[in-house]
């Protein structure tokens, strides 16, 4: 990525911060943890993914606020996995289910899931027109960047934690960007996300998801 993307959001977060800002993400990346979560176990993954229920609600489950997993970033995975145990990212339902995890189990089921093929796209619902400027241009006046320049023209996502975009479930999508704007996801290092959902409007949220979702492989 290019450093000055990373630089700017870093500046204005620190500006803008209050002192009693929240915690974000604790995950530092080491090469150490780096290199625990690319030498991940992918079978031991699969059988934890099987036997603690992952899949039950994450893959093929028509659960809208359960997200795809598959084909997802694992460094990403991992992250988040790591922020639900540390309580830096809040959901009762993934803190419940990360406490037992190990560093090495979240690794392994991190793998697994990365190595799947991502989920197909499904149509977007409604006019996305306005999305899709937003996410290859940004809005300059209201200092919106473009989603593509971190997330990829595809909405691929990016190391080591840019999520994939494309191809999720639209509920998820909508809920998560309003999360960040209302500042009840705030695991973003540099407050980068919640930064910019605070410029979207419902409308815009609500468009982003249905063109993310939409985006193939
Ligand atoms: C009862 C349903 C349920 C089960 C079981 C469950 N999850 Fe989740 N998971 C969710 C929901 C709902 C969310 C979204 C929570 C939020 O908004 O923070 C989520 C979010 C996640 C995320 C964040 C994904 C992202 O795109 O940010 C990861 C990673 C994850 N789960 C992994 C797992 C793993 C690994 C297991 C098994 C150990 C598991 N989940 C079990 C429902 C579940
Ligand atoms: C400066 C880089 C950057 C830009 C620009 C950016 N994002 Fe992100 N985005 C990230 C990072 C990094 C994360 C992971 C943050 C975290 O761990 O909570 C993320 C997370 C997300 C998530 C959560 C995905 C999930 O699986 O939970 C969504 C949705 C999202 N971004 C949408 C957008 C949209 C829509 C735009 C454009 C309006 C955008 N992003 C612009 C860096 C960026």
């Amino acid at each position: 990525m290019d450093k000055r993307l990373l630089i700017l959001p870093a500046l204005l977060a620190t500006l803008a911060a209050p002192a009693q800002a929240e915690p974000s993400s604790r995950v530092a990346w080491t090469p150490e943890t780096l290199a625990l979560v690319k030498a991940g176990n992918t079978g031991h993954g699969q059988e934890l993914a099987k036997n603690l229920g992952c899949d039950g609600c994450h893959t093929g489950s028509t659960m809208p606020d359960a997200p795809h997993l598959a084909g997802q970033l694992a460094t990403y995975l991992y992250r988040q996995l790591h922020d639900y145990k540390d309580r830096s990212r809040a959901n009762d339902t993934m803190e419940a289910m990360a406490a037992g995890l190990s560093e090495q189990d979240m690794a392994d089921l991190s793998a697994w899931y990365g190595k799947q093929e991502a989920s197909a796209a499904t149509p977007a619902q409604g006019a996305v027109e306005a999305a899709q400027r937003l996410a290859s241009q940004g809005d300059k006046q209201r200092l919106v960047p473009a989603c593509a320049a971190c997330h990829g023209g595809g909405g691929q996502g990016q190391a080591q934690d840019v999520p994939r975009l494309a191809g999720q479930k639209p509920a998820y999508l909508a809920a998560t960007l309003q999360a960040y704007k209302k500042g009840q996801r705030h695991n973003d290092v540099y407050q980068r996300m919640r930064a910019i959902a605070a410029t979207l409007s419902d409308e815009e949220i609500h468009q982003l998801a249905e063109y993310y979702a939409a985006q193939g492989h």
